[in-house]
């Protein structure tokens, strides 16, 4: 029987107040929220918060655009996402924000335990200040030009040409990104978080398991790297937290934002009257558990644990991290409408066909996540209504016209067997995130039930005189599997799980009863669980996506809208039919590749294409490409790259090189 001892606290990472939750963060929440659902199966007692990352500049100047305080920002967009979460069936114990007393508190005990320990240190350094706007620019509110290879227009902290990070204060030509003002270099006195004093304890907590490899590996790169010292203070003017013994500082937004975890959690006990203490206690058994995106695993693998440290609470358990949401194979863009707000999703589709299909693809690790809109559709149709709902629907009517009751055999135990057999397989596959492999195997029963049915044919049996006790026995061992399949879905399709429930007239299904069989049994008229998914709904979802500007300067993989563009704006483009007459790897770059292309009539041209991952370069000696002629040639680390190889897909292993058919050229036209 399930485990009933555990006890942990789970979270998804805080979403920022300044936009609307869109597909992308949704990939978090459901996942987070199938886990907990299968917890609470298993009667794990599991608490489940998540909270508005409610402070920081962004925010404030959010505010300051729609003219509205900043306590007002963070209440409109508080209230939305928790009407998008409760419609996505994200099932939260406790949803807050980092904007409350708690927090407040629980900051200034984290600090100050810090600070007392010697963890805390200042130091006088040298800021962009904005004169026009009077304030200190973040790293991002500064655009110039990369000190490294010179691309223009790159924020204050990484170069997205050439991948190079460096400060501010480096920028060629820096200007504010809010007033356009040249930045002015200021003195402010720092507070600093001295990361490289837990160097040790980290390096253990990694050995300790607590993350997958792949994102253990990740930390371990920053750990040989050298950790740095942490600067969480801000000048005013700021939206957050006035750090303790020094006025008009305040702490940064990602020193407060975690620790917004554990005043949900207060709030939470407070208000369900539980100890809050044990969850937070180094010597305790209760687990803590948060999933987060990859972008995000540095502040929760090294800063927060060492703040955790130093100020004398537990780390946590485990760090589950997954990759990025793209749509249809790219970045969710705006233009194409494949930047789908969860809002806008909910207008046009029902969130179980996105649970389900995040759920059957869905892996353990960092991976990015492709959400195909035809496979979406046909997975959904094929899996949910085809199969799984298919079993009830096809044998259920039967039951009815029998007398509406189960009957006290089963024509097939054996099958029955097997699927409740699967019960601990399932269960460790959902323990350890394999979700996708859990749908397959779910499915795979499902498909051996419908197999059965169809052998059986119970409407041929049915029209046969005296065959009634072989029907029911029939239908009775389908409805028994359906029912099992239930419960292994119901952390992911919570309201097919309940319309099921009704459907049988049992109790809400525990893990656990998949072990025991529905006889003798009477159940109610069968209707239909699900609507299968019609393509032109998805259709129109694109549509209202594309036609509505939203606001999304959060960390969502996003484009600009892209405007469309006159055959001349394409005529601008000189494209040809070039030859890599050279393919070799650069030394210190794993992506790229230095092609020497034959342009026939143009000549030779040197281009760095970052399709190492999936060419080795002999595979592309001699082959046609399609060229961008006349871009402008850029500097980079290893040379100038003139031009562009034009390439198909999203990138590492799924990537195509153009070609044109036999017969062309070097030096042709592409138009
Ligand atoms: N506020 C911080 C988290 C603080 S946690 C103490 C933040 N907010 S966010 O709104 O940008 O992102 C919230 C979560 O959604 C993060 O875990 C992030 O990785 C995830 N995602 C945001 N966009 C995403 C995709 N396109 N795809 C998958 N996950 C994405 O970061
Ligand atoms: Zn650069």
């Amino acid at each position: 029987m399930p485990d009933s001892t555990r006890r942990m606290l789970v979270t998804s990472a805080l979403p920022y107040a300044n936009g609307p939750v869109h597909l992308g963060h949704l990939l978090e929440y459901i996942q987070t929220d199938i886990w907990v659902r299968f917890q609470k199966m298993r009667n794990t007692d599991c608490v489940y918060v998540c909270a508005d990352d409610a402070h920081g500049t962004a925010i404030m100047l959010k505010a300051e655009e729609h003219g509205i305080t900043p306590e007002d920002q963070i209440a409109r967009v508080r209230a939305d996402h928790e009407r998008d979460f409760a419609d996505f069936l994200i099932a939260f114990d406790e949803y807050y924000t980092t904007h409350s007393e708690e927090n407040r508190e629980l900051a200034e005990v984290i600090y100050t335990r810090n600070r007392d320990s010697g963890y805390i240190s200042q130091k006088t350094i040298t800021q962009l200040y904005d004169p026009q706007r009077g304030m200190f620019l973040a790293d991002r509110f500064v655009q110039g030009s990369c000190p490294k290879c010179g691309a223009e227009d790159q924020y204050g902290d990484n170069c997205e040409a050439c991948g190079a990070t460096y400060t501010p204060g480096e920028l060629i030509n820096p200007r504010s990104a809010l007033s356009g003002a040249p930045p002015e270099e200021r003195e402010t006195t720092q507070l600093f978080f001295d990361l490289p004093q837990f160097e040790g304890m980290l390096r253990d907590w990694l050995a300790s398991g607590a993350i997958r490899e792949s994102v253990a590996n990740k930390l371990g790169e920053w750990l040989e790297e050298g950790l740095q010292p942490w600067d969480i203070s801000r000048e005013a003017p700021y939206f957050g937290f006035e750090i303790p013994g020094w006025p008009n500082k305040y702490f940064y937004v990602w020193m407060d934002a975690p620790v917004g975890y554990m005043a949900a959690l207060k709030h939470y006990c407070d208000r369900v009257g539980r100890d809050f203490a044990p969850y937070w206690d180094p010597d305790s058994d209760y687990e803590v558990h948060h999933f987060i995106g990859k972008d995000i695993i540095n502040f929760h693998g090294l800063f927060w644990p060492a703040m955790l440290d130093g100020a004398n609470f537990r780390k946590p358990t485990a760090l589950h991290a997954h990759g990025f949401v793209t749509v249809n194979g790219a970045k969710m863009s705006k233009s194409r409408g494949t930047f789908i707000t969860a809002r806008h999703y909910l207008e046009h589709l029902d969130p179980e066909y996105l649970r389900y299909y995040f759920a059957a693809k869905m892996v353990p690790g960092v991976e990015d996540f492709d959400l195909n809109l035809d496979d979406f559709v046909q997975r959904v149709n094929s899996d949910l209504v085809g199969k799984v709902i298919n079993i009830a629907s096809r044998t259920a009517n039967f039951i009815r016209k029998g007398g509406g009751s189960l009957g006290s055999e089963l024509d097939n135990p054996a099958l029955v067997d097997e699927a409740r057999n699967a019960a601990d397989e399932i269960a460790e596959l959902y323990e350890t995130r394999e979700f996708g492999k859990a749908m397959r195997t779910i499915m795979a029963l499902a498909d051996q039930a419908n197999a059965y049915i169809n052998e059986r044919e119970p409407w041929k049996l049915a029209k046969e005189e005296g065959r009634e006790d072989k029907v029911r026995a029939i239908c009775t061992t389908a409805l028994n599997i359906f029912r099992i399949l239930v419960v292994y879905l119901k952390p992911v399709l919570p309201v097919l799980a309940e319309k099921s429930e009704k459907f049988l007239a049992i109790d809400p299904l525990q893990w656990g009863d998949e072990q025991t069989l529905l006889l003798d049994h009477a159940i109610n008229k069968f209707k239909p669980l699900m609507q299968r998914v019609g393509s032109e709904q998805v259709e129109a979802l694109l549509q209202a996506s594309a036609g509505t500007t939203h606001e999304a300067e959060d960390n969502a993989v996003t484009e600009e809208d892209g405007n469309q563009i006159t055959i001349d704006d394409f005529a601008q483009l000189d494209l040809r039919v070039a030859r890599i007459a050279h393919a070799q790897s650069v030394e210190g770059a794993d992506k790229l590749l230095q092609l020497t292309l034959d342009v026939g009539e143009l000549g030779e041209r040197t281009v760095f294409a970052g399709i190492k991952t999936r060419y080795a370069p002999e595979e592309l000696q001699d082959r046609l490409v399609a060229y961008v002629a006349n871009l402008k040639p850029r500097k980079m680390k290893f040379g100038t790259s003139e031009g562009m190889v034009l390439a198909a897909g999203p990138g590492g292993d799924d990537l195509h090189v153009l070609s044109p058919d036999n017969g062309a050229r070097p030096g042709m036209r592409i138009q």
